[in-house]
């Protein structure tokens, strides 16, 4: 399936409403897999409203264009794609215990889902590689948020949607990329997004690097100063271990 998921996807001949189908299913058995072993079971009125936004975003990218954009990304890299459903439940789940609700909650889920989206353009050795990129590898690497956003031009997304593609690699002290935004300057719900991005790229497996534990990846990011929003990051730990939901 994971070979052949993007491939089907992007099959013209294929029904619309077939392909749709395909990607639902493949993404809400993703996510399934996400509340069903890395968030706490908690059986209440939040978990039951963040499993609502999540089937509602999901169903955007069962819109023909939507698919058309997420179908060169999956066949790509298949990885990247399963960490962007991860990082898109867990936003969406920090986010809502924010307070943040409707609208707001389902555009910054798709600019959860798609945040890696120009990495369809970076080179799949570069993505595969063992150890630390070259310079000139991590050059192409980071114009990924940039192409990301070129890709979702078509797409109906608000600008908040839009941010969480383009700077998604900024870093609260201002040595993030593409544009060097620090703080307050960096939209709230991107400060959520980069610290669900770190927290599941640490606890997955990468090329040439065994994945952490949730506790081991908590401390290694607590341990870096300056790249993430505090706030964010402590309600990242309260969520996983099921103190935000109650
Ligand atoms: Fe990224």
């Amino acid at each position: 399936m994971e070979s052949h998921l993007g491939r089907v996807l992007g099959d013209e001949a294929l029904p619309l409403a077939e392909r749709a189908k395909v990607f639902l299913d493949t993404t809400t058995d993703l996510v399934k897999e996400v509340f069903e072993d890395r968030l706490p079971v908690i059986k209440n009125g939040h978990f039951a409203r963040i499993r609502n936004v999540v089937e509602q975003s999901i169903r955007f990218f069962t819109k023909e264009k939507a698919l058309a954009a997420m179908a060169p990304f999956i066949s790509h890299d298949y990885k990247s794609y399963t960490h962007s459903v991860h990082v898109f439940v867990y936003s969406v789940a920090v986010l809502h215990s924010f307070g943040v609700e409707g609208e707001d909650l389902l555009q910054a889920g798709m600019g959860a889902m798609l945040h890696d989206l120009g990495k369809t353009r970076v080179p799949k050795d570069i993505l595969a590689k063992r150890g630390a990129l070259s310079r000139a590898e991590q050059e192409i690497m980071k114009n990924h948020p940039l192409w990301g956003v070129s890709q979702c031009a078509s797409l109906p997304m608000s600008q908040l949607a839009l941010n969480c593609v383009l700077f998604h690699h900024e870093r609260m002290d201002g040595e993030g990329y593409p544009s060097r935004l620090a703080g307050e300057h960096i939209p709230f719900p991107v400060r959520v997004l980069a610290v669900c991005d770190a927290y599941d790229n640490l606890t997955a497996e990468r090329p040439g690097q065994a994945a952490l534990s949730p506790f081991d990846a908590l401390q290694s990011m607590r341990s870096e100063k300056g790249a993430y929003d505090v706030e964010a990051f402590k309600r990242l730990v309260q969520v996983l271990s099921g103190a935000a939901l109650i």
